[in-house]
C-alpha cells in the first residue's frame, strides 16, 4: 500500500500520556512494551488542558526513577500533536493500554484520528495485568484526595509523593478516629 513506510520493525515506540500520576497499570504496560520494542519512549503531554495534580517535572522525575532499571526506556515530554512528536523521534508505533471496554471508544477514535493525521504511524494496544484493569490516574487521585489508601495501586514512590502533595490532615492508608472532647455542662 502506498502509505506504508515499509515493514514495521521493532524500532522505537512511543507511549504518550498524562501520567498524573503514574500507576501500576502504566508501569505494567511500560515493562511489557520494553520487551517488545527496541526502544520505548514514554512521553508526558505538556500542554494538557486539565489542571494536573503533579507538575510535568514531578511526573518526569517519578517516571525516571520508576524506569531506571529498564535501559531501553526513555522519558521525555512533548507539546502539540502527538504524531508530530512521534515523527521527530522516529517512532513507528504508538503504544496505548486498553483496560476495559469503556476505554475502547476513546482509544479507537484517537487511533483513527492519529492514523488520519499520520498514516505511517501504527497504534499498538496492550492490556495491563488484569489486577490493574480498574486502576486509573483519575481514580487514584480521587481516592487519595479523599484520604483513602492507594497501596498496591501505585508504586511506593508515587504513594509517598501523593502523601506529600495532599493536605497533611489526610493520612493515606490509616483511618484514625479522633476523640472529640465532651463539653462540660455549665453549672446552673
Ligand atoms: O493519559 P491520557 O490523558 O489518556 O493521554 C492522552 C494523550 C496525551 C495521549 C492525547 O491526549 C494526545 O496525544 N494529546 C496530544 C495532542 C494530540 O495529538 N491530539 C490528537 C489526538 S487524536
Amino acid at each position: 500500500m502506498a502509505f506504508h513506510r515499509g515493514p514495521l520493525n521493532k524500532g522505537t515506540a512511543l507511549y504518550p500520556g498524562s501520567f498524573d500520576p503514574t500507576h501500576n497499570g502504566h508501569l505494567d504496560l511500560i515493562q511489557r512494551g520494553s520487551k517488545i520494542f527496541d526502544e520505548l519512549v514514554v512521553a508526558i503531554l505538556r500542554n494538557s488542558e486539565k489542571s494536573p495534580m503533579f507538575s510535568v517535572a514531578e511526573r518526569s522525575e517519578m517516571l525516571r526513577t520508576l524506569t531506571a532499571d529498564l535501559p531501553n526506556v526513555r522519558i521525555d515530554t512533548f507539546d502539540g500533536l502527538m504524531v508530530e512528536y512521534a515523527k521527530s523521534i522516529d517512532a513507528t508505533c504508538v503504544l496505548r493500554g486498553i483496560r476495559a471496554l469503556s476505554d475502547y471508544e476513546y482509544e479507537f477514535q484517537m487511533a483513527l484520528m492519529n492514523r488520519k493525521l499520520e498514516p505511517t504511524l501504527e497504534t499498538v494496544f496492550m492490556m495491563p495485568a488484569d489486577k490493574y484493569s480498574y486502576v486509573s490516574s483519575r481514580l487514584v487521585r480521587e481516592v487519595a484526595q479523599a484520604g483513602g489508601p492507594v497501596k498496591g495501586l501505585v508504586p511506593e514512590i508515587v504513594e509517598q509523593k501523593l502523601r506529600e502533595k495532599l493536605d497533611p490532615a489526610y493520612k493515606l492508608g490509616e483511618t484514625q478516629l479522633v476523640e472529640v472532647p465532651r463539653r462540660r455542662k455549665k453549672k446552673a
